[in-house]
């Protein structure tokens, strides 16, 4: 095929899995980038040869390049594109929307004339890296017009895409000024996969009620001929690395001087975020000053580690969010503290991972509270580090990983009093207990790993187009 290239496996999502960074001697670097996507799709492609197109995080011109095992084309986005493109449509358009509108959606007509001219300009990398037959696989919700576009550019391609985010129920979704190009958008894959089986029912619903396609179960027929499968793909982490990290004795004794660290309380609670608001941070943290402010925890005793990763800083919802937490941690502090015994301890900062298992080793209760996630890796991999079969799991119902971590603590976050009541049941259950339910979610994460996701989803790309393209073994 003419125009074609030499990668038999393209990934194409918004962000590479480095991200360009500014030191403070003036001079450029990278650091790995922040979110779930990252963790999990960086070490299927680390398995496989293939390429990884994506936004290095600047409007700088980034030639391809080699990182650890990984081969990267980056693709510029100008200052107005990161503006319009990724704060404006994917952030404050989709990402609220997608997130049962916790904070209310935005929409503007040059952000969508954005969104359609940078997902173009990632078809056509795609078009031109992909080897003849290639398997592309497309991540997420900044990117879903790419398989239509792909697939108009090079039929010959089999096209997977993959939501990370929660799919909304028809009732949300209609509000999109431009929701029949999205799903047609969607429509150019092979597969689409989802988080949940219940998104993969509203999208197979939408695409009969909105574009007319006729669908059975979870197939959608085309007038082309072709047909298009959606289903659920529940994604993981690499879970065996994290449990290696978690038992070397740097980690082991990382956790002890993190412990020391806070003055060896009884309880260490933790929580681990992009400071995002469907996270529910707020909400948590107002759970455990409110148990220490009844007497049911005491600050010698017990103290709450809250870190947040700095995220989308330039749009509105997330600095009115980082000033909100910034004043409640102080008010908390300043009502509740002691010399010496801050109630919470936040950081505001992103770590290696290393210290994130350090993190994990340490806490007694792990505490995930999102009003809406697609999965939540941070829940499984705090599952992955406690081969002790110690930590106690706080987790939201609604979080996908809830659906397949049923033994943690759920909590509807929306209920303040619940959370606490759970906060507490948490920190103060018997070790069997404990023991007994952290086994269980043990095994549920091990055995469903990321490479079993990967395995399953490319598995069935090739089965929903055997007809096509060479098989791609992860
Ligand atoms: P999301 O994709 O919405 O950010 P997830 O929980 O699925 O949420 O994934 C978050 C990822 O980011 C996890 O791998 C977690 O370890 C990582 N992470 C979150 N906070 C930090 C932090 N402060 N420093 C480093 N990594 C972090
Ligand atoms: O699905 C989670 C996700 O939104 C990814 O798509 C994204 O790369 C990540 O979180 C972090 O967000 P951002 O890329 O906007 O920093």
């Amino acid at each position: 095929m003419a125009n074609s290239g030499s990668a038999d496996l393209v990934i194409v999502a918004n962000r590479l899995p480095v991200d360009r960074v500014t030191n403070p001697d003036g001079s450029s670097g990278w650091r790995r980038s922040p979110g779930g996507l990252v963790t999990a799709v960086e070490p299927v492609m680390r398995a496989n040869d293939g390429i990884w197109i994506g936004w290095p995080g600047t409007d700088e011109d980034v030639e391809p390049f080699h990182d650890q095992g990984m081969d990267l084309v980056p693709i510029a986005l100008s200052e107005l594109e990161i503006e319009e493109f990724y704060e404006g449509f994917a952030n404050a358009t989709l990402w609220p929307l997608y997130h049962d509108v916790v904070a209310k959606p935005e929409f503007h007509r040059e952000w969508w004339d954005a969104y359609v001219r940078v997902n173009r300009r990632f078809a056509e990398q795609a078009a031109k890296c992909a080897a003849e037959g290639a398997t592309v696989w497309v991540h997420d919700y900044q990117l879903q017009l790419v398989p239509q576009m792909l697939r108009e550019l090079r039929p010959d391609l089999r096209i997977g895409f993959f939501l990370h985010i929660p799919f909304p129920p028809a009732e949300l979704f209609q509000q999109l000024p431009w929701r029949r190009q999205l799903l047609e958008g969607l429509l150019g894959a092979d597969l689409v996969g989802f988080q949940l089986p219940g998104a993969a029912q509203n999208f197979v619903r939408l695409v009969r009620q909105r574009v007319g396609h006729k669908t059975h179960r979870d197939l959608v027929y085309l007038p082309d001929g072709r047909t298009v499968r959606a289903a659920a793909f529940p994604i993981s982490i690499d879970a065996e690395g994290f449990e290696t990290l978690a038992r070397s004795e740097e980690v082991e004794k990382r956790a002890t001087e993190i412990r020391d660290a806070l003055g060896n309380p009884s309880k260490v609670f933790l929580g681990v975020d992009r400071l995002d608001y469907t996270k529910g941070i707020y909400a948590r943290l107002r759970a455990f000053a409110e148990l220490i402010a009844d007497g049911e925890l005491d600050v010698e005793d017990a103290v709450f580690v809250q870190v947040a990763t700095p995220s989308r800083e330039e749009v509105e919802q997330y600095r009115i969010l980082r000033d909100e937490i910034d004043r409640l941690v102080g008010r908390i502090n300043g009502d509740l503290g002691r010399i010496g015994r801050p109630a919470i301890s936040y950081l505001h900062s992103s770590y290696p991972r290393e210290e994130m298992a350090a993190l994990y080793r340490c806490a007694d209760v792990m505490v995930v509270t999102p009003y809406r996630d697609g999965m939540n890796l941070v829940a499984k991999e705090y599952v992955a580090c406690r081969f002790d079969n110690r930590g106690a799991l706080v987790l939201s119902e609604f979080a996908g990983a809830a659906e397949e971590l049923r033994q943690a603590w759920l909590v509807n976050p929306y209920d303040i009093n619940g959370m606490k009541s759970a906060l507490l049941e948490a920190g103060r259950a018997e070790d069997k207990d404990v023991v007994r339910r952290m086994k269980a979610m043990r095994k549920q994460v091990m055995e469903n790993d990321v490479a079993a996701w990967a395995d399953s989803f490319l598995a069935e790309l090739a089965a929903v187009r055997p007809d096509h393209g060479k098989t791609v073994r992860p």
